[in-house]
C-alpha cells in the first residue's frame, strides 16, 4: 500500500481539465459526456492524486447514504477512479483509495460503496462484494395485469417532493438502495446519452401510491424498447398499475427493461414469470467506521444478542482491536473491549453487514472465525432481505 496522502479537489480549471482527460482516456468517454458528468457530480466531489508534483489520477466521492435495516447510513460512493496510463502499476490507485477511505472516515461517511472493475485493488482498501444489481427484462405483450382503478398522470415539478418521499418509503423497506442525492435524480430524469424520461405518478384519488420514470427507445424495424429508469410502488394495486402501464406499450415495445432485484415484490404480484433476470454486477462495500456504521443501521426488532468482535484494518487504526456489539430493539451499541472471539478482517464485515453473505459462508471461505453459538447470533442480527440497488455510479 502506498504512503497515505491527502487528495484535493482541482485547484484550477486547467487541473480539472487535465483530470477529465485522464478519465476520458480511462473510460473511453467523449469529452462532452465527461464534462457533463463532472458538471453533474460537482467539481468539489473530485479528489486528485499527484506523484512527484505531477497529476497522476483522481476519483470522485459522492456524499450520500444507503438504506440498511430501515435506516439511511451515511455513505461515500466512489466513482471515476482513473490513473493516467503513464503512472499505472506504481500503486497510485491503491494510494488514492487509502486516502479516500481516510477522508470519508474524517467526514463521518461511515460506509463506502463502489462498482469495481477489478477486485484486488479495492479488496486491499478494505472493500468486499456486498450486494447486487440485476437487469429484469420482459415482453410487455405477455403481461395479463389490467388495473385501471388507480390513475396515472405526468409528474409536475410541484409533485416532485412527493415523488422523492415515495422513493424513500420504498427504498427503506430494502437493504442497499441509495438515499439519493440530486445527481441520481438528475440521472433518472435525464439519463446520460438518452432523451429525457417521462415520469408518471400513480394515484388513488389524490393519494400517491407509486411512480415510474421511463423512455421508449427505437429498435430494429420500427419496434421499441421500454427502458424504465426508476419506479417505486407502495401497494399491490400500484404494482398492478405499473404492470398495466408496461402492458399498454405492447403494440410496439418488444421488451421492457429495468434494473433491480429478483426479490422485488413486484415480481410476486405478476401472474406469470415471463421475465428474464440477469446479474449485471456486484457492488462492493467498505465499513469505514466500524462503530459508527454498526450503530447507524437498523436491525430486526425482535432480535437481542451480543457478539465479541476482533477486527483487523490496515488503513484505519480506529477499526482495529476488540469490540462488543450489542443489539436490542432494532438498534446497536458498540463499545471497545471484550473477548474478541469472533475474528474477521474489516473487509469481511462488509458482506455480513449488508446481509449479502451469512457467517457460515464467510467461515467456509476462511474469512471469519466464531463458535457455533456466536455464528447463530450473528445470523439473526444481520438477517434481512438480500442487498441490492438499482442505481449505477
Ligand atoms: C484500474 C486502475 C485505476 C489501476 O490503477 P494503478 O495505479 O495502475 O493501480 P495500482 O498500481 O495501485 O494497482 C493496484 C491493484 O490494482 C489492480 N490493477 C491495476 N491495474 C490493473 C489492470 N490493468 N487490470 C486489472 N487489475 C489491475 C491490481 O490488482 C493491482 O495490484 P497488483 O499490483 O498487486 O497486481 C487503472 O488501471 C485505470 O485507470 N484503469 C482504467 C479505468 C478503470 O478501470 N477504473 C476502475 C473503475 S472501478
Amino acid at each position: 500500500m502506498a504512503r497515505p496522502r491527502l487528495m484535493k479537489p482541482p485547484a484550477s480549471e486547467e487541473e480539472f481539465l487535465a483530470y477529465s482527460k485522464i478519465a476520458e482516456t480511462a473510460f473511453a468517454t467523449p469529452r462532452k459526456e465527461s464534462l457533463e458528468y463532472f458538471e453533474r457530480t460537482g467539481h468539489d466531489t473530485i479528489r486528485l492524486y499527484h506523484d512527484r508534483g505531477e497529476l497522476a489520477g483522481g476519483l470522485v466521492i459522492l456524499p450520500m447514504a444507503q438504506w440498511f435495516g430501515g435506516r439511511a447510513v451515511p455513505m461515500g460512493g466512489i466513482a471515476a477512479v482513473a490513473v493516467d496510463p503513464q503512472f499505472r502499476d506504481r500503486g497510485v490507485a491503491g494510494g488514492m483509495m487509502a486516502a479516500a477511505v481516510r477522508e470519508m472516515y474524517q467526514r463521518g461517511q461511515v460506509l463506502s460503496t463502489l462498482y469495481p472493475a477489478t477486485l484486488p485493488l479495492y479488496r486491499r482498501a478494505g472493500y468486499e462484494l456486498a450486494g447486487t444489481i440485476h437487469e429484469i427484462k420482459l415482453p410487455p405483450r405477455d403481461l395479463v395485469e389490467r388495473e385501471r382503478k388507480l390513475t396515472m398522470e405526468e409528474i409536475t415539478p410541484e409533485a416532485f417532493p412527493e415523488i422523492q418521499r415515495a422513493y424513500r418509503l420504498y427504498a427503506r423497506q430494502h437493504n442497499g438502495p441509495l438515499d439519493r442525492i440530486r445527481y441520481f435524480w438528475q440521472r433518472v430524469q435525464k439519463p446520460f446519452g438518452m432523451p429525457p424520461t417521462r415520469g408518471y405518478a400513480i394515484r388513488r384519488g389524490r393519494k400517491l401510491e407509486g411512480y415510474v420514470y421511463a423512455v421508449t427507445k427505437p429498435q430494429d424495424q420500427g419496434y421499441q424498447l421500454l427502458r424504465i429508469f426508476d419506479y417505486a410502488v407502495l401497494t399491490p394495486a400500484a404494482m398492478r398499475r405499473l404492470l398495466t402501464f408496461i402492458a399498454d406499450h405492447r403494440t410496439l415495445c418488444e421488451s421492457a427493461i429495468w434494473y433491480g432485484t429478483p426479490s422485488d415484490p413486484l415480481l410476486l404480484v405478476m401472474a406469470e414469470h415471463t421475465y428474464r433476470i440477469r446479474l449485471l454486477g456486484q457492488w462492493m462495500l467498505r465499513i469505514v467506521d466500524l462503530a459508527g456504521a454498526l450503530e447507524a443501521r437498523g436491525y430486526p426488532r425482535g432480535v437481542k444478542g451480543r457478539v465479541q468482535l476482533r477486527v483487523r484494518d490496515e488503513i484505519l487504526r480506529a477499526n482495529n482491536g476488540a469490540f462488543v456489539l450489542e443489539v436490542e430493539g432494532g438498534r446497536a451499541r458498540v463499545r471497545p473491549g471484550g473477548k474478541g472471539s469472533v475474528k474477521l478482517h474489516i473487509r469481511s464485515l462488509a458482506p455480513l453487514y449488508s446481509g449479502h453473505m451469512t457467517p457460515e459462508v464467510l467461515a467456509a471461505a476462511g474469512q471469519l472465525e466464531a463458535t457455533p453459538r456466536q455464528m447463530a447470533t450473528l445470523t439473526s442480527i444481520f438477517a434481512g432481505p438480500a442487498p441490492w440497488m438499482a442505481d449505477l455510479f
